[in-house]
């Protein structure tokens, strides 16, 4: 078999996903490891950033290793070391960086910092069996932190559009949820009551925001839950649980056709505007059943959207930038710090 031209470790800490993965030409997975901290952060309704990078800490080292094993690779087998440098959680991306410069100091071998948001529209070239995706490409990357519509007009160069200017989808999906009682994360939650519901029982306002590509959430999550206290005032989010009575099916399937409508709906104008050929939609909220719906049902261009395990952070994905980036000939410095706050625009 031929050598591949990279191996890449790929490391990932931004959220609540502690992650390492081996990928090699940026397509291939050879090893793709998940310790989801879901379950601990569930009591408290989203993530606690504190709870976060103690867990990553505990959790680190045996993912990579993991990892590792599962590549049947050394750390002398890999080319180069992808990581999350932002955005994401202080506290958890130094977990992951700290990790990545101790290996790559170790074995002699480049460190690459990665955009996760960057990662997350890289997730598409991990789909091994299908073609390449075609630029100019419009990207939107809907998960529990960013909605972002981004235009790439070649690998690595990101035109920022537009984004939210209060909630992410996925936390208002996650914010939605926890009003109405049900389990974090809210994403899935809400898919599943919505199933039984009726997406017209509420007229939730659609804030389409003219002349922008903007996105907003706030005031259709004060909608939800101005409804919610009409029908009982007594509720508090997540302090009081909702008595049998609340439409919770149709609320949720409401409040989801909503922001399905919006994202569908701006995300082909923009598309249109700027001659894409394709659209993919990445991030955890693409997982969205409803939302693949509209989007296949309304483009007239190809939608791609990652299989369900690669919507949610992975370093996989992370992994596919770096090769991208370790054959664009760049390096990082071993000295580089956690961007908290990187937006994705440039190249
Ligand atoms: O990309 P991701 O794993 O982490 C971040 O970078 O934030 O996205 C997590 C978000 C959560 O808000 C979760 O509720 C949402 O993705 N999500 C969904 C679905 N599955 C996950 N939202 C809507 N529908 C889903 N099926
Ligand atoms: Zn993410």
């Amino acid at each position: 078999m031929a050598k591949p031209s990279s191996r890449i470790l790929g490391i990932e800490t931004s959220c609540d996903e502690t992650a390492a993965a081996v990928v090699e030409d940026g397509r291939s997975i050879r090893s793709n490891i998940v310790a989801s901290q879901a379950a601990e952060h569930a009591a408290y309704g989203g993530v606690f950033p504190e709870m976060a990078s103690r867990i990553h800490i505990e959790t680190i080292y045996s993912v990579v290793s993991e990892a590792l094993s599962a590549a049947h690779a050394g750390l002398e087998a890999i080319d180069a070391i992808a990581v999350t440098r932002g955005p994401g959680l202080a506290g958890s991306l130094v977990v992951g960086m700290n990790m990545a410069k101790g290996l790559a100091l170790a074995a002699q071998i480049p460190i690459l910092g990665v955009n996760h948001l960057e990662a997350h529209l890289y997730s598409i070239w991990l789909v091994e069996d299908e073609p390449e995706p075609e630029f100019p490409l419009l990207g939107l990357i809907v998960s529990g932190g960013h909605t972002e519509l981004v235009l790439m007009e070649d690998h690595l160069k990101y035109r920022r559009l537009g984004g939210t200017l209060d909630d992410a989808a996925g936390e208002a999906f996650d914010k939605i949820a926890r009003l109405l009682g049900l389990a974090y994360p809210g994403g899935p939650a809400i898919q599943e009551a919505a199933e039984k519901g009726d997406p017209e029982a509420f007229k939730f306002p659609r804030a389409w925001l003219e002349d922008s590509w903007d996105f907003s959430f706030s005031g259709l999550k004060t909608a939800v839950l101005r409804e919610v206290r009409q029908q009982q005032p007594e509720l508090e989010a997540g302090v009081e649980a909702p008595r049998p009575g609340l439409p919770i099916a149709n609320i949720a399937a409401s409040f989801q056709a909503a922001v399905v409508e919006v994202l569908v709906g701006k995300t082909l104008a923009a598309a249109k505007e700027f001659g894409a050929k394709q659209i993919v939609v990445a991030g955890g909220v693409s997982a969205n059943q409803p939302l693949r719906e509209g989007f296949e049902e309304q483009s007239s261009i190809p939608v791609r959207t990652p299989p369900l395990e690669l919507c949610t952070d992975n370093a996989a994905m992370t992994a596919a930038v770096g090769h991208q980036r370790f054959n664009a000939g760049q390096r990082d410095a071993l000295d580089m710090d956690v961007l908290p706050t990187w937006p994705l625009d440039g190249s």
